[in-house]
């Protein structure tokens, strides 16, 4: 019987206007509130900060986070927020807001540094608690244990693991998402069908993770072109919303894997967003991935074509699962993400340096239902170096 853990956030609302319950929350209490100047010139929080101003003790905000950040940025931005008596810190953002926040929780008021939580030293409990009020529909980051920083002397991002980084509170509020331009809407939803996917078919899969993801990838299917082609369609911002939180569950209880080992490298070394690297990659991982997971890929292909009207009726499993790889790669191409790592700047003399760094992702790269070698990993980043016309 597989065994499974599933840590949750405690309380999560979701609707249109929840932003606003952010005032109740933080009543009382010193707050930080920490975001990215891109959500800040978005303008879709000021509703909430407007409400936290009436009633927090006390109300800093900072808005530096950088998108997708190194470890040193990280350590910066904790020197420059660290309050003492901090009693909340709300997070609005994406997952690059919502991970520094993480790391910002822990490490703030006299915890670890960067090099304890990667080496897996602290056990300690942090002293602010963790709002999350996320402003993309991708990483999932509200509903995870886990943070990411970019480490360049490894080439890589590399993802903390530690209990402290779950929220206690997380507001999904579709009404923040109006103003994500589509290319980000694309990258970012692509970004939680490879969450739920990988999760689905993970070596840590379990019943919990396959609920979650299962209807993640449903609400994917149907929702995630649509909030590209219209962004104020609250409707749709709001499926792929969840389809996101659903995908973080995933991840908090089984584990993402091949794509997302291969995809590190790409943002590590050459800072391509989380979301494209991840979307370039999901079809040709799910290729070679196929004779070991036939089954599962069989029948996500059965939710692709129920949402895009068709019937897969009369094919068997195996053609079912090229029907989905097919279907993810027409999926990417449509949201216009690039389709060869040549678009993205990265030639044939990178290789080896993206094989290597991948090959030493073992904690994502031991959850592929198929190993995969060196030689292995090489193929695949060969497969999309060009435009296959
Ligand atoms: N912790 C986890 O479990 C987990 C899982 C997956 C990804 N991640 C990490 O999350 C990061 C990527 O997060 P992301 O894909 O959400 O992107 P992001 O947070 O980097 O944001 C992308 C861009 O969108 C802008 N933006 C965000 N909300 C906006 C809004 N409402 N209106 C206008 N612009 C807005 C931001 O300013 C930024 O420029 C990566 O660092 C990745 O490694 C973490
Ligand atoms: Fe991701």
């Amino acid at each position: 019987m597989r065994q499974f853990k599933c840590l949750m956030p405690k309380v999560i609302s979701f609707g249109p206007g929840k932003a606003r319950e952010l005032a109740r929350s933080v009543a009382g209490k010193k707050i930080l509130v920490m975001g990215d100047p891109g959500v800040k010139s978005s303008g879709a929080v000021r509703a909430a900060l407007d409400a936290i101003g009436a009633d927090a003790a006390a109300v800093r905000e900072f808005w530096d986070i950088v998108a997708e950040p190194t470890e040193q940025q990280i350590t910066d931005i904790v020197a420059a927020v660290d309050m003492p008596g901090l009693d909340a810190i709300v997070a609005v953002g994406g997952g690059s807001a919502m991970d520094t926040a993480k790391f910002v929780s822990v490490m703030a008021q006299g915890g670890p540094s960067m090099e304890d939580l990667f080496a897996g030293r602290f056990s300690g409990k942090r002293k602010a608690s963790l709002i999350m009020v996320p402003t993309t529909a991708g990483s999932g980051s509200e509903a995870t244990p886990n943070s990411i920083a970019l480490r360049p002397k490894l080439n890589l991002k590399v993802g903390v693991v530690c209990e402290e980084f779950m929220a206690d509170q997380v507001i999904l509020d579709p009404e923040l998402l109006v103003g994500l331009p589509p290319n980000v809407t694309a990258a970012t939803g692509l970004d939680a069908l490879c969450h739920a996917l990988e999760c689905y078919v993970s070596n840590k899969a379990n019943p919990v993770s396959d609920m979650f993801a299962m209807e993640s990838m449903r609400l994917t299917f149907k929702s995630l072109r649509t909030a590209v082609a219209d962004g104020a369609d609250i409707e749709a911002r709001g499926e792929t919303q969840l389809a996101a939180f659903y995908g973080g569950v995933c991840i908090a209880c089984s584990g993402t894997n091949a794509v997302h080992a291969l995809s590190y490298p790409l943002g590590g070394r050459y800072r391509i967003p989380h979301g494209v690297s991840n979307a370039v990659l999901l079809a040709p991982v799910f290729a070679y991935n196929k004779d070991a997971c036939v089954e599962k890929l069989a029948m996500v292909a059965d939710l692709a074509a129920r949402a895009s009207g068709t019937s897969l009726g009369g094919m068997n499993d195996s053609d079912k699962a090229d029907y989905l790889v097919d279907y993810l790669a027409r999926l990417a191409q449509d949201l216009k993400i690039p389709a060869s790592l040549e678009e993205l700047g990265i030639g044939p003399e990178d290789l080896d340096l993206l094989v290597d760094a991948a090959f030493e992702v073992k904690r994502l790269l031991d959850n592929n239902p198929k190993p995969l070698s060196k030689d292995d990993i090489r193929v695949i980043y060969t497969g999309i170096l060009t435009r296959r016309s």
